[in-house]
């Protein structure tokens, strides 16, 4: 599923794969710390025996040794990605740690039901449906491709509600930097993933801009 959009987040993820992790810490040097949210929101999953798993967008695979730390007994984990270069980092991660049964794939998320098999016991994706254009799409493949009793872990950044809505043109800019625009950035994935799914548990983050939800199927 190439379009314009779409292949405008793969150029900026190719470009800036290497500097990914700078660009972390330059979030964190404003209080917007990914990494802490990551590692709280996968600490925080439902015990489950032997899961397989989906890391939607994996990118570096900076959520693959969270999760084999929480799941030791994980029987497979499949990280997809859209852009090689970050998945080139993800691949080194995995060779480096020696995880067993860590896949990695070059695919598009909003047509991975269809490239590959069976479901999953935990889907997650974080930091990337903002990005995506069409997440909506995405949410969508997610749902094929969930067991029917397993979960969705979403972690990711909302516009501001209220008040605080004068921030958003920040917010907009700032998330440009990892990939987002502002129509990418508008769509509501939260609220139409809470009416797809059934919410298990919601946490906000930063005043409501980065939220972490966790679902099941209806
Ligand atoms: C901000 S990074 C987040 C990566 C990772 N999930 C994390 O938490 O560090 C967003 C990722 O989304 C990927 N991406 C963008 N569009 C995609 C698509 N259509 N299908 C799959 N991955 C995509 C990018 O290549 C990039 O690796």
């Amino acid at each position: 599923m190439s379009d314009v959009t779409g292949e405008r987040v793969r150029h900026i993820y190719s470009t800036s794969a290497l500097h990914y992790q700078m660009l972390l810490k330059f979030y964190r040097g404003l209080g917007v710390n990914l990494a802490k949210w990551r590692k709280e929101a996968i600490k925080r999953l439902p015990d489950l025996e032997s899961p397989r798993i989906l890391d939607v967008s994996t990118g570096t695979g900076a959520n693959i040794p969270l999760l084999v730390d929480r799941y030791p007994e994980y029987s497979a984990i499949v990280g997809i990605d859209y852009t090689p270069a970050m998945l080139k980092q993800a691949a080194r991660r995995v060779r480096d740690n020696e995880w067993k049964n860590v896949n990695l794939k070059l695919i598009d998320a909003r047509e991975m039901s269809s490239k590959l098999d069976g479901c999953f016991d935990l889907v997650l994706s974080t930091y990337s449906l903002s990005i995506i254009p069409r997440s909506p799409h995405v949410l969508r493949e997610i749902k094929k491709l969930t067991c029917k009793s397993g979960f969705i872990m979403l972690l990711d950044c909302q516009k501001f509600k209220g008040l605080l809505r004068i921030y958003n043109p920040l917010a907009i800019f700032l998330s440009t930097r990892l990939g987002g625009n502002s129509q990418t950035y508008s769509v509501p994935v939260s609220k139409i993933a809470s009416r797809m799914f059934q919410p298990v548990s919601r946490r906000l983050m930063y005043s409501g801009m980065f939220y972490e939800d966790l679902y099941r199927l209806k």
